[in-house]
């Protein structure tokens, strides 16, 4: 699984410029999906199966986060599983191109960590294209740190870098 619809509606593009964001975080949907989809289409250039978000979130529920604007339409999200025992791994993480840089990257990973230490996890990992540098600066912010080089893990060949931090 790398860090990654069909097109629909694009409910962000009628935010009105400078209206602060009023995002409210739930977990995920099912009536989500042409959401999360489209989002991750154009914030990771990949395009799942919709079935597999209902799969990966069979597992744990409280892993997948929305952040969803007023009316309710996801804008960002971060999906979370545990496949190690102990450990959280966040699979896809975006957030929609019209709400970045307004706190909400930051809301979803400071609410995962609380739900990872809900469950005991001790230790975060996530996957990164070595060329993402604004996601590689985001997760530094966060305390992670580069643990692996995985060489031509995406399938157009990039490579890609494991981070990792601890939770206390
Ligand atoms: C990475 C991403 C999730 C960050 O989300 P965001 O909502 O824009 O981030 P925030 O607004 O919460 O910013 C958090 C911090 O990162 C900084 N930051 C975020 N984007 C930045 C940018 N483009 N340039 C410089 N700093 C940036 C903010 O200044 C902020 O710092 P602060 O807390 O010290 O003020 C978002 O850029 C994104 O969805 N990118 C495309 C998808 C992607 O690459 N996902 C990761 C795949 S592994």
């Amino acid at each position: 699984m790398r860090c990654i619809a069909e097109t629909s509606p694009r409910p962000s593009e009628a935010r009105p410029p400078d209206e602060r964001p009023a995002v409210t975080l739930r977990g995920f949907r099912p009536s989500d999906i042409p959401f999360v989809t489209s989002i991750v289409a154009e914030a990771l250039h990949e395009h799942y199966d919709p079935t597999l978000y209902l799969s990966l979130s069979a597992d744990w529920p409280e892993g997948f986060l929305i952040a969803a604007d007023s009316h309710d339409v996801p804008v960002a999200f971060l999906l979370g599983v545990s496949q190690v025992s102990h450990e959280a791994r966040i699979l896809m993480f975006a957030v929609d191109r019209h709400w970045r840089t307004l706190g909400i990257g930051r809301l979803l990973m400071s609410t995962f960590f609380e739900r990872c230490r809900d469950r005991g996890y001790r230790r975060a990992t996530l996957e990164v294209r070595v060329s993402n540098a604004t996601a590689i600066r985001f997760y530094t912010r966060f305390d992670y740190s580069v643990v692996d080089l995985l060489r031509g893990y995406y399938s157009d060949g990039e490579n890609g870098y494991q981070m990792a931090r601890a939770l206390n």
